[in-house]
C-alpha cells in the first residue's frame, strides 16, 4: 500500500496535467492499474487514502486538474469497503468534460477525489428481506461490483441477483470478471458459495442468447422464469436501481407496481434509486 497522499503539502505532478495545486478537502491518490474494455468503458485501480472510509454501494466525486481547475464527476466507488486500494469503471465520452482525460490515466498518474463519500445504494437503506435485485445497465453495475464483493450482503440475503443489460456483448465483460474474481478470491468465493447469480442481457447484438432491456424481461416475466424464482413479492424481494435516468424510472414503476416502496438513509424501504448520475 503507497502511504496516503498529504494533499494540500504538495503539487500534482502529472505529465499529462502539467503541475497544479490541489485544492483542499481533496484527496491526490495514485493510479494503480487501467484496463479498457471496449472504446467506451474502462476502470482503474488507484490507492486508498487512510483515512477514506466509505459504505459499499456508496459514491465519490473524482476528478483530475485539468488546466489549473479540477474537473469533477460522481462515480460510485466500484470495490468493497474492505479493500485496500479503489477501483472505479467509467465511461469514455469524447469531448466529456472529465472523461475525455480521464480515460488517457496511466499507473502513476495522479487522480483527485472529494473526502465524503455518500450515495443510497447501501445495504443500511434496504429492510430486511430474503432476495436482492441488483438492477443496473452500462456503467450503473459499478455500486453493485462493490456491494457484491462485500460479505455484508450475504449476511442480509439468501440471494442476490445482479441484473446488467448493456447495448452489446463486449460491454458485459466487467460482469462477467467480477463474478469469476469471486468465485476464485480466496474467501469470498466460499461466502458467496452459489448466492449471486448473475443475468446479463443485451439489447443490440444478435449474437447473444439473453437479450431485451430489462424492464421487458420483469414485465414479460422471462426474468423470474429464467431464474427459477416466483415474481416480485415485498414480502421477501428487495430491489437497488443503477443506470440512465430513463432506466431508473421504468424500473421504479416496475417495482412500485409490484408493490415494493423506496427508501432512503433515513427511512428504509423495499428498494433504493441511485440519482446521483444523472441530470
Ligand atoms: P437500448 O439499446 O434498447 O436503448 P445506454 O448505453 O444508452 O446507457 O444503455 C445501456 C442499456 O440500457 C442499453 O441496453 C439500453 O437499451 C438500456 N436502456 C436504455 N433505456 C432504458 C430504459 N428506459 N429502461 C430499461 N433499459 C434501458
Amino acid at each position: 500500500m503507497n502511504a496516503p497522499a498529504k494533499t494540500d503539502e504538495f503539487a500534482v505532478q502529472n505529465p499529462a496535467q502539467g503541475t497544479a495545486k490541489i485544492p483542499d478537502g481533496v484527496y491526490a491518490e495514485t493510479v494503480l492499474a487501467v484496463e479498457h474494455y471496449t472504446d467506451r468503458l474502462f476502470r482503474f485501480r488507484m490507492t486508498r487514502p487512510a483515512g477514506f472510509r466509505f459504505r459499499s454501494g456508496e459514491f465519490a466525486m473524482i476528478g483530475l486538474m485539468v488546466g489549473d481547475k479540477p474537473v469533477y464527476r460522481a462515480y460510485s466507488v466500484a470495490s468493497p469497503a474492505w479493500d485496500e486500494e479503489l477501483e472505479f469503471f467509467s465511461i469514455k465520452v469524447p469531448d466529456g468534460p472529465l472523461t475525455s482525460h480521464l480515460q488517457k490515466i496511466k499507473p502513476g498518474d495522479t487522480v483527485l477525489m472529494r473526502k465524503k463519500p455518500t450515495g443510497t445504494l447501501v445495504l443500511d437503506a434496504l429492510t430486511p428481506g430474503k432476495r436482492l435485485y441488483m438492477f443496473s445497465t452500462g456503467t450503473g453495475i459499478a455500486p453493485f461490483a462493490s456491494l457484491i464483493r462485500d460479505p455484508e450482503t450475504y449476511e442480509k440475503f439468501d440471494e442476490v441477483i445482479l441484473t446488467h443489460t448493456c447495448r452489446e456483448v463486449a460491454e458485459l465483460k466487467y460482469g462477467f470478471d467480477l463474478v469469476e474474481e469471486i468465485k476464485n478470491h480466496e474467501f469470498l468465493a466460499e461466502i458467496v458459495g452459489d448466492k449471486l447469480k448473475h443475468y446479463p442481457t443485451v439489447t443490440r447484438d444478435a449474437s447473444y442468447p439473453y437479450r431485451g432491456r430489462i424492464t421487458d424481461l420483469i414485465e414479460n416475466g422471462k426474468l423470474f422464469s429464467d431464474l427459477g424464482v416466483p415474481p416480485l413479492d415485498p414480502a421477501v424481494d428487495r430491489g437497488m436501481i443503477c443506470g440512465s435516468a430513463a432506466m431508473l424510472k421504468d424500473t421504479k414503476d416496475l417495482l412500485e407496481k409490484a408493490g415494493l416502496v423506496e427508501g432512503s438513509n433515513n427511512k428504509p424501504g423495499e428498494f433504493v434509486i441511485e440519482r446521483a448520475f444523472v441530470g
